[in-house]
């Protein structure tokens, strides 16, 4: 990634951590658990998505700032459960204990619904802020945000009764459940920021694709960093389908997320992001 794109991903870092510390305030144990799961940690890359989809499409990055903490409020409140004893039973998160270890079961379970709660706030919120996103706009990124986290919840759960079945899956049963669990708050992440700048149909379309593919690599990368560390069970494209073929997958749908950058005036961000992710080592 060249310093021009390096330096963007830094002040969009920085925009979505103000953002997000100013809107998680309170002292009970629960707003403390979520603010553990939520500042100082996590690469923020829906965020970011949030914020660069806006500005391709010519809307101003700081009315998308709330969305942007929307989405990575959701982001932290699907790792919070994620961690749980009752799902992947992981201690460590963004290295540091993970909040049930931090905290305790009760706590975390009540942060990660606590999360989304505040994730939505954020958005509504900016229907009181003058020259920001209009009403209606509002209303349609709530919606897209809330469907994806439905999405979400319907690929964790596959994703859990995949494990314990002794079916042998086939790609299209991965690819379905990635898509739910990764991609869909990923592309929603794209399309609320389109959302934001008011983009056409035609560029709500590319927002959701360039989202969809980015999410499927995204999660096929991850399955590779993964991959040494899987519990016994575990079933991930890279343990079905072995690394080899994981890689090749993560690649095809790299290059169609660059080629859909490709089609977006001042793309160049998107399409190396999308890059990067797929080579990332953490
Ligand atoms: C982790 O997402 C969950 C997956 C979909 C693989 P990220 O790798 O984006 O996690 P953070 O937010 O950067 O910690
Ligand atoms: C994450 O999948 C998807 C979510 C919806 C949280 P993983 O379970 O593979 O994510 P990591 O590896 O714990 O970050
Ligand atoms: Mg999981
Ligand atoms: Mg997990
Ligand atoms: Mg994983």
């Amino acid at each position: 990634m060249n310093q021009e794109h390096k330096d963007k991903l830094t002040a969009y870092r920085e925009l979505i951590e103000k953002e997000l510390e100013s809107a998680l305030a309170g002292e009970f144990r629960v707003e403390q658990a979520m603010r553990y799961s939520t500042l100082g940690g996590g690469k923020r890359i829906r965020g970011i998505l949030t914020l660069e989809f806006c500005r391709v499409f010519g809307g101003k990055i700081e009315s998308a700032v709330p969305v942007a903490a929307a989405l990575e409020m959701v982001q932290a409140f699907s790792l919070v459960h994620d961690d749980l004893p009752c799902m992947d039973d992981d201690d460590e998160r963004r290295g540091k204990p993970s909040c049930h270890k931090q905290f305790d079961e009760a706590t975390a379970l009540l942060a990660g619904g606590a999360l989304f709660a505040n994730a939505l706030n954020s958005v509504a919120a900016t229907a009181f802020v003058p020259d920001s996103i209009k009403a209606k706009h509002t209303v349609a990124i709530i919606s897209t945000l809330s469907s994806a986290v439905m999405e979400m919840i319907r690929g964790q759960q596959l994703d859990i009764q995949f494990e314990a079945s002794e079916k042998k899956l086939t790609e299209d049963d991965i690819i379905n459940m990635y898509n739910r669990k990764t991609g869909a708050l990923i592309s929603a992440a794209c399309v609320c920021g389109a959302i934001c700048a008011g983009a056409s149909d035609k560029n709500l379309h590319k927002a959701r694709g360039y989202g969809v593919a980015l999410g499927l690599a995204f999660q096929l990368a991850d399955d590779l960093l993964d991959f040494a560390k899987e519990k016994p069970g575990k079933k991930t494209y890279a343990t079905e389908f072995g690394e080899k073929r994981t890689k090749e997958k993560a690649w095809e749908y790299t290059e169609s997320a660059v080629k859909i950058a490709g089609s977006i005036s001042d793309g160049a961000f998107l399409k190396e992001l999308v890059i990067m992710l797929c080579e990332r080592k953490a």
